[in-house]
């Protein structure tokens, strides 16, 4: 299995199990999350574009995001596999990646409503792309990998915690439906209590 998408509602881990998988398989890890946010640090055209969307909670135009994949996918690491994070979020994005590629395996991981709440209310990131949470960390909120302070995320507020939430219901959840019936489709039920290694030994089993 070497090209996956990682379906999963905002916060469902996603971002934190495609990294252990990159690592594991050594295959690239994409994220047109991350891929945005840099655009947005960086003040490049697509960055101004995606910006107010993003902050609403909302998705970003189509237009916006696919030919970004495609590019990154015809990219030389991308030739032996990749784990796509965040990609695709509606049916019209799902429709273009099977024009330029052939996905292998789609794992969608489902966890609890409630703990996604939690997990995001508590979420701290880095610049460095490091992901945590305020249960994990000392008080000073250091960075554990570079030591720079961590900080929330901007679309880490419960309101657009809503608004994100009600979009994947909406846009990104019919993608379950459209991988099942293509029958690449494996889902991993995560309990609220499992910690992130018991989630990786239950995705590596499904890999
Ligand atoms: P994106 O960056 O993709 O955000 P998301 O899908 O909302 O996902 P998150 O990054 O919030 O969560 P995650 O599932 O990766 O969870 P994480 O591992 O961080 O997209 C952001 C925005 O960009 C979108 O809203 C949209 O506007 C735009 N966008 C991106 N792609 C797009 C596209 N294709 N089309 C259109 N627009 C697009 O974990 C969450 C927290 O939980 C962390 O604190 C983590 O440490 C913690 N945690 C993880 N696992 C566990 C565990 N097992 N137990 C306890 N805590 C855990």
């Amino acid at each position: 299995m070497r090209n996956i998408v990682l379906l999963g509602a905002p916060g469902a881990g996603k971002g934190t199990q495609a990294v252990l998988i990159a690592k594991e398989y050594n295959i690239p890890h994409i994220s047109t999350g991350a891929i945005l946010r840099k655009n947005i640090q960086e003040g490049t055209e697509l960055g101004k574009q995606a910006k107010s969307y993003i902050e609403a909670g909302q998705l970003v135009p189509d237009s916006l995001v696919i030919d970004i994949v495609a590019d990154r996918l015809g990219q030389d690491d991308a030739k032996n596999g990749y784990i796509l994070d965040g990609f695709p979020r509606t049916i019209a994005q799902a429709e273009a990646l099977d024009r330029v590629t052939t996905i292998d395996l789609v794992l969608d991981i489902n966890v609890p409503f409630e703990a996604i709440i939690e997990r995001l209310s508590g979420r701290l990131v880095c610049k460095c792309g490091e992901t945590s949470h305020v249960d994990w960390v000392d008080s000073d909120r250091k960075c554990p990998k570079c030591g720079e302070t961590l900080f929330v995320r901007d679309d880490d507020k419960p309101e657009t915690v809503r608004a994100r939430l009600a979009v994947y219901e909406k846009q990104t959840a019919p993608l379950i439906g459209y991988y099942e019936a293509k029958g690449n489709l494996v889902s991993v039920d995560v309990d609220g209590s499992d910690q992130v290694e018991d989630v990786f030994e239950k995705v590596k089993k499904v890999l």
